[in-house]
């Protein structure tokens, strides 16, 4: 583990077959930092979260998270991470209750405060009156409420969060951004991808992005205008020039309105 790093990533490596999914990335995600994953679909967050979590096994490279190897130290690792994924929660025939109370008993926390902690942070997101309903009724945005509690519930001291926001209105994104950040200020880490720019710029310390497998920028957006030589332009700008994908998204806007005005006059 380097200096106050709580996860360190060393040209990390994980193919699929073709596919070069995760093709030589490092980084560092230190104490009391939020760390960004940015990325167009297909570039490889999801991937990295899962080996950063155990739940897939690289080809190369090396992992520490609390100076912890996540194949070998699993359990002990999981203890201190609380992990939102990208696809919705598996456990549809329960009622987020009855999951917070499962998640309660095998991590051993005391039910009361357990039970108080979901309570608020229910009502914060204005969600408790699902408290009860099974999880497999509940709309796509409740449902990503029910893991964020789940992730925080034992207060772990590291967060993964895979588009923790996706699909959230716009008052519980709110919340989730103070919580992360609340989450910070007790001396907590986070790593979570988004494609929300606002977000990544409001939230994130720093942000990695990601492209085709590989880490194409990092640190801080000033630090990402300089690497993609656009001062002061917006981060959205940044992150499709160094995801090389800014002159083929003035192409695509400019021949979809061709065809649409062709469409149109033809049809005059
Ligand atoms: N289990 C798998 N088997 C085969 N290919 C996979 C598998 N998982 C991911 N891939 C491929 O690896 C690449 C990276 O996928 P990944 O899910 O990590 O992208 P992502 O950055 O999370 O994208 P998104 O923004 O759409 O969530 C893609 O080409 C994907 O199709
Ligand atoms: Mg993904």
């Amino acid at each position: 583990m380097i200096d106050d790093s709580i996860i360190s990533v060393r040209d990390l490596k994980k193919y699929f077959g073709e596919v070069k999914a995760v093709n030589g990335v490092s980084f560092d995600v230190h104490q009391g930092e939020i760390l960004g994953l940015l990325g167009p679909n297909g570039a490889g967050k999801t991937t990295t979260i899962k080996l950063l979590l155990g739940l897939l096994e690289p080809l190369e490279g090396e992992i520490s998270i609390f100076g912890l190897n996540p194949e070998r130290e699993e359990v002990l690792m999981k203890k201190k991470i609380g992990y939102v994924s990208e696809e919705a929660l598996i456990f549809k025939s329960l009622t987020p209750k009855d999951l917070f109370n499962f998640i309660a008993s095998i991590r051993r926390l005391d039910a009361k405060e357990a039970t108080e902690r979901v309570t608020e942070y229910l009502e914060s997101l204005g969600a408790l009156e699902y408290y009860e309903q099974m999880i497999a009724t509940l709309s796509h945005g409740n449902k990503q409420k029910m893991q964020i509690v789940a992730a925080l519930l034992h207060e772990p001291e590291l967060l993964i969060l895979d588009e923790p926001l996706a699909g959230l209105d716009a008052k519980s994104v709110r919340v989730v951004k103070e919580l992360l950040d609340m989450h910070i200020e007790k001396g907590g880490a986070v790593l979570f991808s988004t494609h929300i720019m606002e977000v990544a710029e409001d939230l994130c310390d720093r942000i990695a992005i990601i492209n085709k497998g590989k880490l194409v920028g990092l640190g801080t957006i000033d630090d990402l205008r300089n690497q993609a030589e656009k001062s002061g332009a917006s981060l959205e700008d940044v992150f499709l020039r160094l995801t090389e994908q800014d002159s083929s998204v003035e192409e695509i806007v400019k021949k979809l309105r061709k065809s649409y005005k062709k469409k149109i006059e033809e049809s005059a």
